[in-house]
């Protein structure tokens, strides 16, 4: 059979699957006998088998039998279910804790005690206790009205149909989270996406009979109303949930301070992969009920407690393209975009996928299922693929060969340091030559630690591009701003603000000029170094001239890589021309030097071996503070070589040969009129 038609046969057939099972779970008028359901389920469970591409975890075959029924009584809660405003760092768990200071009107000094309880990714659940018997259970629902779904939870092991403490009230709402363990998970793991999501499915089945099948948990946190609770902080309230038969998270604790806090939140994240249940993230609640109830809540969550989540989430989706995006170095990098998803409250719609020997050592391709990971601010990435739910039809992604944006050969580059090829594939065009190479450059030149133009973000960048009002960065100093005037969004007062912030940033350092030119290697350091070395504008510009080359490998922390690197910057003509015209419309300040009256004026140092009680940072900012020089080779120019504990000894050879002073530890100090 053509593949067309197998996939037509079986849409059809699902198509009526879809149909049989609303009969049955939602109008309770089953149009089949079980045992013919049964069958018919199975003949698409063997389509399935045999063409397995047809198969997405859309298939109701993955639901079947456990196909959540919507034909549930709804019931309001006495007191909604609400939810929690998240935190995510540092900074957000100050800010919350300033704000129930303030509003509680309390100063800095004011201690809050916490209740920390690991916050587990299940489905919540509350439970009505009338004189110790269970009368009602519902799920979460809207949070103001939930499902009865009381004969399912009453499955659960975990949850008491009867309390008889005498202490336990005569009238409770106790609200917890319905889960599954990982290690049952396993086996479930065919049937449903997540654990989340078996909880949910199983919790909602038409028949208890179902749900008592699966092993479901319960760990109690919480109460909604309540007549005849004599308890007055929720620490208290766990150990009595306790006490009266219901399970409450083993990680739960009383903690005080921010400090505190972050330190049980490292803890616990790095237990994470070892708990049995799935956490994402820690749940903070003002201990004491009195505060509790001045605070009250904002909208739908309490102002007295917050989750803070965990910074690293991962997330199943689908790749719906692979796309290529040149950078300003021209760096090939591959993105995956995906079908949106929200990770740990973040919709991600592109990952990263690093490079091509990345793309090709996971075998990626578009139309996979993939796990993506979100940590902290870092850009999501892709873990890895499920090449079970692959499409049969599914082709190898092949890196271009040309540049997406200027057509180019596309190079991977044989580093002669390491000995090895470049992971990274490049467009081999000369900088500007690309256009997607220049925009990135341009907005690099006015990027906050460059130019930092106030006003001109990226947007602005892509913008006038577009209609060609920049090309090369000397451009963004002659911009006709009677054209920009007449833009959409633009006015006479923004220009003038464009205006300003332009004409303040004509005066700039040299490192910042020369970290903008965006040179690859030379970074926010390195430009720095640069510029100290030369000193002023002309004289770096001359260096095509000077070709003196050699003489940049004796700044510490320059060498051979960052060398070339300027060279072929230097030899490209367009390069030569941006400096040119930048030279007419700024003015660059020299770089300050360190005062050069010192002790070690003109002289030069360079240290091998282990000194004593002084590193070599230190000894290098005490040089320098004394108007010396370190360099980082042996050469002519050296004067000293200061010698320290196991030396290198080509390097003591060397500087004989060339007649330089080699000095140890205490003889330098000496030169600075101290003992070391
Ligand atoms: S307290 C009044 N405590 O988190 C605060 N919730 O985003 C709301 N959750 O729907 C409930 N562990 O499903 C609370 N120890 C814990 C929790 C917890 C998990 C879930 C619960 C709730 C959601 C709020």
């Amino acid at each position: 059979m053509k593949i067309d038609l197998i996939k037509k046969e079986y849409l059809k057939k699902l198509k009526l699957l879809n149909h049989y099972n609303k009969k049955y779970y939602d109008e309770s008028k089953p149009e089949l006998s079980d045992a013919d359901y049964d069958l018919f389920k199975k003949e698409i469970q063997k389509i399935e088998e045999k063409y397995s591409f047809l198969k997405t975890l859309d298939s109701p075959t993955i639901q079947v039998g456990f196909k959540p029924s919507k034909n549930f009584k709804k019931v309001s809660h006495k007191i909604p279910m609400l939810s929690l405003a998240n935190a995510f760092s540092e900074q957000d768990l100050i800010n919350f804790e300033k704000k129930i200071k303030n509003y509680l009107s309390e100063n800095d000094n004011f201690t809050i005690s916490y209740s920390t309880e690991p916050k587990i990714d299940g489905i919540s659940a509350s439970l009505i206790y009338k004189n110790g018997k269970l009368e009602k259970g519902l799920s979460r629902g809207d949070g103001t009205e939930g499902e009865d779904i009381t004969e399912n939870l009453k499955t659960l092991k975990d949850i008491p149909r009867k309390v008889l403490h005498k202490d336990f009230p005569q009238e409770i709402d106790i609200r917890g989270e319905v889960f599954i363990q990982n290690s049952d998970f396993k086996n479930l793991k065919d049937k449903f996406a997540n654990p989340r999501n078996a909880a949910s499915g199983s919790l909602r089945q038409k028949n208890p009979d179902d749900t008592r099948k699966i092993p479901l948990k319960f760990i109690a946190y919480t109460f909604g109303h309540e007549k005849g609770l004599l308890i007055y902080n929720q620490i208290d309230f766990l150990k009595k949930l306790s006490d009266w038969g219901f399970k409450t998270n083993p990680f739960n604790k009383k903690i005080t301070g921010i400090k505190n806090l972050i330190k049980n939140y490292n803890e616990l994240e790095k237990k994470r992969a070892d708990i049995d249940f799935d956490i994402d993230g820690i749940v903070y609640k003002v201990n004491d009920f009195a505060m509790q109830k001045r605070l009250g809540n904002v909208a739908s969550a309490p102002r007295w407690a917050i989750a803070h989540k965990f910074s690293s989430n991962k997330a199943i989706s689908k790749i719906l393209d692979i796309e290529v995006q040149v950078g300003r170095t021209g760096a090939l990098t591959p993105v995956a975009k995906i079908k949106p998803i929200n990770i740990g409250g973040v919709l991600v719609s592109n990952a990263t996928l690093h490079n091509e020997d990345e793309i090709n050592r996971k075998d990626i391709r578009v139309g996979d299922t993939a796990v993506i990971e979100r940590a902290g601010d870092v850009i999501p990435h892709i873990l890895s693929i499920d090449i079970k739910k692959r499409l049969k039809n599914s082709k190898k992604f092949i890196f271009p060969e040309y540049c997406p944006s200027c057509g180019s050969k596309t190079i991977k580059e044989f580093n002669k340091i390491t000995k090895k090829v470049d992971a990274v594939r490049r467009c081999s065009s000369e900088g500007y030559y690309c256009d997607k190479i220049s925009i990135e450059k341009l907005k690099h030149f006015v990027s906050k630690e460059a130019f930092n133009i106030e006003g001109f973000g990226k947007k602005i960048v892509e913008n006038f591009w577009k209609l060609k009002f920049i090309k090369y960065p000397q451009d963004i100093f002659k911009l006709d701003y009677s054209k920009i005037e007449k833009l959409d969004g633009w006015g006479q007062l923004s220009v003038k603000n464009l205006i300003y912030s332009i004409d303040q940033k004509k005066n700039i350092s040299l490192e910042r000029l020369i970290y903008s030119l965006g040179i690859r290697h030379i970074g926010l350091e390195n430009a720095k170094l640069l510029s100290k070395h030369f000193t002023s504008f002309s004289k770096f510009k001359n260096l095509s001239v000077q070709s003196d080359y050699e003489d940049l490998l004796n700044i510490d922390g320059i060498g051979e890589t960052q060398v070339n690197s300027i060279k072929s910057f230097f030899l490209n003509k367009t390069n030569l021309r941006v400096l040119n015209e930048l030279e007419k419309v700024l003015v660059v300040k020299k770089a300050i030097q360190n005062s050069d009256n010192g002790l070690l004026k003109n002289k030069t140092f360079l240290v091998t071996g282990k000194l004593n009680g002084i590193s070599r940072a230190e000894l290098k900012s005490l040089i320098e503070k004394n108007s010396g020089k370190t360099v980082s080779s042996v050469s002519k120019k050296l004067n000293y070589l200061i010698i320290g504990d196991k030396p290198t000894k080509k390097k003591i050879e060397n500087a004989k040969q060339l007649r330089i002073n080699v000095i140890n530890q205490a003889e330098f100090m000496r030169m600075l009129n101290k003992t070391s």
